[in-house]
């Protein structure tokens, strides 16, 4: 069967989402849909999503609306958590809930994640049950992941061990899930999907690590998002784990009180902070963590019997998607 590159692929996606029925009224609630779903992103997920059913040698045609729902749901999540950071931009422009309201963005971000079922159930209804069981249980991990998430900002002492669980639910289990869904698509053994799955997970807590790691150190206006936003709002991340774990008697005792508050001008916390993280290393422990993930994940990879070339436009992806600077 012919295979499709990357780029073909990613046109497959751009193309259904253009195709997506668009809603007029009223304006206050589709409005901020079609912003958000026009803006771009990376996309990763459904080409994720169409890679693994194309691995496994299904048309990756069919599984389109499963990559499409995906995608929905993946920015309906970023509507809400961008009231959850407090976040004031997302892919170089204003976020929902700043250009908008809170309000329009929880409401807006309910319609899609129902719009996102509907676009599921397109899928070939025989394999539906198995499908909608994947992608029900890895939205509801990921709102679990949120809600950790939320928990840790206030949480005095948080383990990596917490921080690893808390970054695999929220967004690890839905790049696992994309693949996992493509290979049910495409045709694979529980076997093999549950491996392919493992690698996702793996991968995905490399890639929420590169997202933190560029959160701190990346460039803004290549980001699109507002750089030092996890400081300023306390995360819990890896770089400040990282950092207190690293850091002398003194330096573990500043950053926790700047973390409880003893700086209040956000420029100059995000500044002393990044300073902290820089004198300890945090920068070089992140690169290794990030390896371990991504070995860790080659490795459950390696169980599925498939020819390298076969493998090439998910490597391809999966290089892309750790390299990013945005
Ligand atoms: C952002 O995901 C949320 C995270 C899990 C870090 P992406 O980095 O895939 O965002 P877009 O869709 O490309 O903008
Ligand atoms: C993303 O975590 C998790 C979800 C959106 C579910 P972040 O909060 O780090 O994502 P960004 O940095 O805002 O994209
Ligand atoms: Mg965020
Ligand atoms: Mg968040
Ligand atoms: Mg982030």
């Amino acid at each position: 069967m012919q295979s499709y590159s990357v780029e073909h692929l990613q046109q497959m996606v751009s193309n259904a989402i253009a195709l997506l029925p668009v809603y007029k009224e009223p304006s206050g609630l589709y409005e901020p849909i079609s912003y958000t779903m026009n803006q771009g992103g990376k996309r990763l997920r459904p080409l994720l999503t169409l890679v693994a059913a194309q691995m496994f040698g299904g048309n990756p045609e069919r599984a389109l609306p499963a990559a499409t729902a995906i995608e929905i749901f993946h920015n309906f999540t970023l509507l809400h958590d961008d009231i959850i950071d407090q976040a004031p931009l997302r892919r170089g422009a204003e976020t929902v809930y700043k250009k908008w309201n809170i309000n329009t963005a929880i409401l807006s971000g309910d319609t899609m994640f129902a719009i996102a079922y509907g676009q599921l159930s397109a899928s070939d209804p025989e394999l539906l049950p198995g499908l909608m069981d994947v992608f029900t249980r890895t939205a509801i991990e990921v709102c679990e992941g949120q809600q950790y998430d939320i928990d840790f900002e206030t949480t005095e002492s948080v383990s990596l061990e917490e921080y690893i669980t808390m970054i695999r639910l929220k967004t690890a289990v839905l790049l696992a899930a994309s693949l996992k869904i493509g290979a049910i698509i495409g045709g694979a053994s529980t076997e093999e999907a549950g491996h392919i799955y493992a690698f996702g997970e793996n991968i995905g807590i490399a890639f929420q690590l590169q997202d933190d790691y560029l959160d701190a150190f990346g460039d803004e206006r290549t980001f699109g998002k507002k750089t030092g936003g996890d400081i300023v709002v306390n995360k819990k991340t890896y770089l400040y784990l990282k950092a207190l774990q690293n850091a002398s008697e003194a330096g573990k005792h500043e950053l926790q009180a700047i973390y409880s508050g003893s700086i209040s001008d956000p420029a100059e916390k995000v500044g002393r902070v990044l300073d902290i993280f820089v004198r300890n290393g945090v920068q070089e422990s992140t690169r290794d963590i990030i390896a371990s993930y991504y070995n860790k994940g080659m490795e459950s990879l390696k169980k599925i019997r498939l020819k390298p070339e076969a493998l090439e436009p998910l490597m391809k992806l999966i290089s892309g998607m750790l390299d990013r600077k945005f």
